[in-house]
């Protein structure tokens, strides 16, 4: 991949890292900007093109850097101006490209703008957040919700006003329909931009714009009992309003202004709904994120139909893309079973589109067993016990055997599980059959396959717990087969030809191998095959 090329993204392989957990380098127990420094050889060594860091800027931390406030500043927990600008140029001196997090919806509420902006109905700021009378009889102005749990309305002595937030009330929702907001938000882009950040993954762009009227939201028919109390209520007219695309549209002539930037959007909407994130004409977001298999039930046909429906659905000359595991979803590993997370592994690498892995998913981390005195994520406590908290899923990178995992010399901000002690970057480093060689192999292998990288996707089957598909590029093709079951099984060459050979398996120990008349795949076996 070329230096320079303004598809970079396309052909590239994003890498999700969660600053408070990745590398702590002066013993406070939360990871920062100079240890990701220290670290960005490993990352290196995996072989992705970009990094995406989740928010680094000042923060009261109420939801852990998404309630930000100061845009154009670091966190003195993650360090300096000066170790932001040495992160990014030894990344770009090793080819790796720096993707900021820009949280745009809405600020802390102690950011200056809303600071001003309470402190009284005329402060020429008062309009740049969403303030509203209260009804009647002193209650909300609707019936909007909060996704952290609670009407989403906050009333404020002072003014006798409610704000909203769709989020916690430390986290005052923007208003976005006025323009001195957008150019605000638009002149933090630059500032990151002209320092040479290569894009922004942004924050719940689908809720940046609100209903004029703010008329209440309908009921949710199909709310499941046990699931989020915000769930009960669709979010009609609080989020994915039709304007939003003029904004994203703005946006995306901030960073087109520069060269070889990329967009990418926060979006949990049904896939035709996602798909108008990219925009009239492709105007909108380069990649709106694909988060179709953070909550697919693992079977062949399920996962075959994501693939088919997502396909279908992409406008013309869309590119697509597809993440496996996030900050706030729970690990794949514990979604799918550790067996399976090698084969979600070689379907994320080899399926048409960008994919983003998530740190520590390389090493198989899983989900963490969080004690009630080490929670620490503001949607468990605000709702809790019913499995909404992001604590396991942001635990600290598991390097070594070391007591806090080579992380920290102190107790980390969020616990350890005790199998750290085996799995962790240097056991599997060393142990040749490990997930991460598995994903280094597979990032490795797609690098050097234009079919994977570039190529068109055809369905072949998805019959019980296999689940086959080849992708060709100008008459190169490679076939994959991945078996989603905890049972072998076999299956005869005609559909992938007779005198094929593995390229890959996702125990590594096949390489080369001929296929004769069958193919037999072990419990939890993927493989990459090439063609007679
Ligand atoms: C996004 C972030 C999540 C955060 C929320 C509010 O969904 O990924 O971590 O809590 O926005 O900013
Ligand atoms: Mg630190």
């Amino acid at each position: 991949m070329a230096q320079g090329d303004g598809n970079w993204w396309r052909d590239g392989i994003f890498y999700q890292i969660y600053p408070r957990s990745f590398q702590d380098s002066d013993g406070d127990g939360v990871g920062d900007l100079t240890g990701i420094l220290r670290r960005l050889p490993y990352v290196k060594s995996l072989g992705v093109d970009a990094i995406w860091l989740s928010p680094i800027f000042p923060s009261p931390m109420a939801d852990f850097g998404y309630d930000i406030s100061d845009y154009t500043a670091i966190d003195p927990l993650f360090g300096t101006m000066a170790d932001f600008d040495a992160l990014l140029s030894v990344a770009h001196e090793n080819g790796l490209k720096v993707i900021l997090d820009l949280v745009p919806n809405h600020t802390s509420d102690q950011h200056p703008w809303f600071i001003e902006s309470r402190s009284s109905r005329d402060n020429p700021k008062r309009d740049w957040y969403i303030w509203r009378d209260g009804k009647d009889d002193g209650s909300a102005p609707n019936n909007w919700v909060s996704e952290f749990g609670g009407s989403a309305w906050q009333f404020d002595e002072a003014t006798g006003q409610y704000y909203y937030h769709a989020f916690l009330a430390q986290q005052p929702d923007l208003n976005w329909r006025n323009p001195q907001v957008r150019e605000a938000i638009y002149d933090v882009m630059r500032f990151w931009l002209e320092k040479g950040v290569d894009g922004f993954r942004v924050d719940v762009i689908w809720h940046l714009i609100k209903d004029t009227e703010f008329r209440d939201n309908p009921p949710n028919p199909h709310y499941v009992e046990g699931r989020p109390p915000h769930e009960r209520i669709l979010t009609q007219y609080s989020t994915d309003q039709p304007d939003v695309h003029e904004v994203i549209a703005e946006m995306r002539r901030v960073t087109d202004a520069f060269h070889a930037r990329v967009l990418i959007g926060e979006i949990y909407l049904p896939l035709h709904r996602l798909m108008a994130y990219y925009g009239n004409d492709l105007t909108g977001a380069q990649m709106p994120f694909n988060f179709a298999l953070l909550s697919t039930f693992w079977s062949a046909r399920a996962i075959e139909k994501i693939i088919e429906d997502y396909e279908k659905a992409l406008p013309k000359g869309a590119w697509p893309n597809w993440v496996l595991g996030n900050h706030d979803r729970p690990r794949v590993a514990s979604r799918v079973g550790s067996e399976q997370a090698r084969v979600a592994a070689m379907l994320l690498l080899t399926l048409r589109g960008t994919p983003t892995l998530y740190y520590g998913d390389e090493i198989g981390m899983r989900q963490v067993t969080i004690a009630p005195e080490d929670l620490r994520d503001p949607f468990e406590k605000n709702v809790p016990g019913i499995g909404v908290g992001r604590d396991g899923c942001r635990t600290p990178m598991q390097w070594d055997s070391s007591p806090c995992a080579g992380f920290s010399g102190v107790k980390p901000w969020l616990p350890l599980p005790e199998i750290h002690v085996h799995e962790n970057v240097v056991n599997l480093e060393a142990d040749a059959f490990s997930i991460l060689n598995l994903y280094k192999r597979l990032i490795a292998f797609r690098k050097q396959c234009p079919p994977l990288v570039a190529g068109t996707y055809h369905p072949i089957a998805a019959q019980g717990d296999l689940l086959i598909y080849r992708r060709e590029y100008e008459g190169e093709a490679v076939t994959v087969a991945l078996n989603l079951g905890a049972e072998p099984v076999a299956l005869t060459t005609s559909t992938i030809g007779f005198g094929s050979k593995i390229l890959v398996s996702t125990y590594l120990d096949r390489e080369d191998e001929r296929l004769e008349s069958v193919l037999d795949l072990r419990g939890s076996e993927g493989v990459i095959v090439a063609p007679p």
